[in-house]
């Protein structure tokens, strides 16, 4: 086959699965041929073997993310490296570390901490925003914190970000001055889509029976610890049980923020 025809192939058998099949048809094939877009526009009439290519179509057919299969995303600035094990970061988690980013600067903060570090991707991206940071992640699955470590090699921040597996922040006992969170927010029993929940680890996405369970305990932690900064992500209905739940626990101020789509997606806790 042709580019042009494979890529015709790979738009219909993406139809039904994904919202833009012709761009991820397009994108399997320049990661498949090691290409650019540009090469398979300019080369639409070469003939290529396609027999790879199918397997790679098949898998999303499957529902498997397109980052799973090509081992990458793309996040803020960067590319980190993802697979089976790790979550793949959000863009809505680019909202959370530019309010971070605000705090750091306006208070010239230089040790923060964060749960939850996944592919890293929140604590190497203020890492790279502020030379001076450091951060200390923390992770309780082995899998992201292997996989957060060779991020940070990528971009050479291992003398910024330290990894460290923990429950939460029990093994950092150093002082901190702010703690960033995108913590596993969804209820147990909440209905997700089967590219999510099918491939995705259930320890990043499941708060508890409610959901709500491990931010509540982060509020608590990083109270009793006298941090004087929280900012973490939450779901779209979670502002009214912080909300109640802060107000019982004392805080000086709390903001919520929205993404992109207007829902609810977090809150910065400022504890004194
Ligand atoms: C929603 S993911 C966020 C990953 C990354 N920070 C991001 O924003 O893309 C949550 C992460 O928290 C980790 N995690 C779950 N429970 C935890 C706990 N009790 N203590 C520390 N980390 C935990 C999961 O393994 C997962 O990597």
């Amino acid at each position: 086959m042709t580019i042009k025809e494979t890529l015709l192939w790979g738009t219909s058998e993406l139809h039904e699965i994904c919202e833009r099949p012709q761009y991820e048809a397009e994108l399997l094939l320049t990661y498949h041929l090691k290409q650019d877009r540009t090469y398979l526009i300019l080369h639409e009439d070469k003939e290529i073997d396609i027999k790879e290519y199918e397997k790679l179509i098949e898998r999303r057919k499957n529902h498997e993310p397109y980052e799973y299969i090509v081992g990458e995303a793309s996040f803020y600035d960067i590319y980190l490296k993802v697979e089976e094990g790790v979550l793949i970061p959000r863009p809505e988690t680019e909202i959370l570390i530019d309010l971070v980013a605000e705090i750091i600067e306006k208070e010239k903060i230089i040790r923060i901490a964060e749960i939850g570090v996944g592919t890293g991707a929140i604590s190497i991206v203020l890492a790279r925003k502020f030379p001076e940071l450091k951060s200390i992640a923390t992770d309780i699955c082995e899998k992201p914190l292997e996989i957060a470590q060779l991020n940070i090699n990528k971009y050479q921040l291992g003398d910024q970000v330290e990894l460290r597996k923990s429950n939460l922040m029990d093994e950092v006992s150093e002082p901190v001055e702010l703690v960033v969170s995108n913590p596993p927010y969804i209820a147990e029993d909440y209905l997700l889509e089967s590219n999510v929940v099918d491939y995705e680890p259930k320890e990043a996405l499941f708060g508890g029976k409610v959901g709500d369970e491990l931010l509540k305990q982060i509020i608590l932690d990083v109270k009793a610890r006298e941090i004087k900064w929280l900012a973490c992500e939450m779901g779209y209905d979670q502002k009214e049980p912080i909300q109640a739940f802060v107000k019982e626990v004392g805080v000086k101020s709390i903001q919520f923020y929205k993404d992109l789509a207007g829902f609810d997606r977090g809150f910065i806790i400022q504890f004194m």
